[in-house]
């Protein structure tokens, strides 16, 4: 306690009225958005989004999309401080303003409104080492996106277009779009050649976007997939 205080004081956080110190870095950096008690209410969450997806989330539900873990589980800490510290583009901002510490804090305060962390032992998926990712790799990655289905969401040629992509909700029942694959920069969980494996391994949770780790077991078949989405990127 004494330590997080002294770091919230050198931070010039101190003012903050709260008792402990995670909640203070959380009440002056988060609750804007994620409202006090974490519900996803705070005085800014109807500007980002009132009547479709996505919402700040509600911590209470225990739902996360960006996680190393399967799907179904929590994230790990690390999981929380990434997206701490890279925002999430286009609706949550980075926080790599604030110090290691207020971060570490942040991800403590979160992990309290639900209380499934506590038992918890999220493990990570492995990410299988990636081979060359030229085009054969691609080609052979265009069958599996259309042998996946894909394309009944993110459209034939990955604009987020597909058949079903306006009638999708989320699981609080808002409507939500398929990404765009020409713009990986928007992806939410990276769009680096691991970030996109692992998030067709994980899913993402609470979304229509499921997760692939049963569907292609195949390492060599996800990292096709991963050749396929990269050549999809608008030049
Ligand atoms: C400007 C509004 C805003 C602020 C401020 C903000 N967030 Fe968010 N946050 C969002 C939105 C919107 C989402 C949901 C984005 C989505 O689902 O695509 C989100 C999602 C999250 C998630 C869930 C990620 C996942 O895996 O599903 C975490 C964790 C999170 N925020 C933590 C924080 C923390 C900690 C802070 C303060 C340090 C913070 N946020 C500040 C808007 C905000
Ligand atoms: C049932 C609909 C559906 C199917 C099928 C589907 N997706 Fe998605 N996908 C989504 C939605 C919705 C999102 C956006 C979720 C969000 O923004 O929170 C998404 C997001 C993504 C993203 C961006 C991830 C990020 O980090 O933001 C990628 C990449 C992706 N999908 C690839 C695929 C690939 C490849 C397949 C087939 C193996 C696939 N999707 C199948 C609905 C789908």
């Amino acid at each position: 306690m004494r330590i997080g205080a002294a770091l919230l004081l050198v931070s010039g956080l101190a003012g903050s009225a709260a008792g402990d110190p995670a909640t203070a870095v959380y009440n002056h950096a988060c609750s804007w958005c994620h409202g006090k008690d974490g519900r996803g209410d705070g005085p800014a969450a109807f500007s980002i989004n009132k009547y479709r997806s996505p919402r700040p989330r509600d911590f209470t539900r225990g739902r996360f999309k960006l996680r190393s873990t399967p799907s179904g589980q929590l994230p790990t800490d690390d999981d929380l401080l990434r997206t701490v510290e890279r925002g999430i583009p286009g609706y949550m901002p980075s926080f790599r303003s604030l110090t290691t510490g207020e971060r570490q804090l942040a991800v403590v305060a979160v992990k309290r409104f639900y209380p499934g962390f506590e038992s918890a032992q999220p493990a990570p998926v492995t990410i299988a080492e990636a081979p060359e990712l030229n085009a054969a790799a691609a080609a052979r990655g265009r069958r599996v996106y259309e042998e996946a289905g894909c394309a009944a969401c993110h459209g034939d040629r990955g604009r987020g277009d597909g058949t079903s992509a306006n009638a999708l909700r989320d699981d609080v029942g808002l409507p939500i779009r398929p990404a765009d694959l020409r713009y990986p920069r928007r992806f939410k969980g990276g769009s680096a050649p691991d970030d996109i494996y692992r998030t067709l391994v994980t899913g993402l949770d609470g979304t229509p976007m499921p997760s692939y780790a049963a569907a292609i077991e195949d390492p060599h078949a996800l990292w096709d997939l991963v050749a396929y989405v990269r050549s999809l990127k608008r030049r």
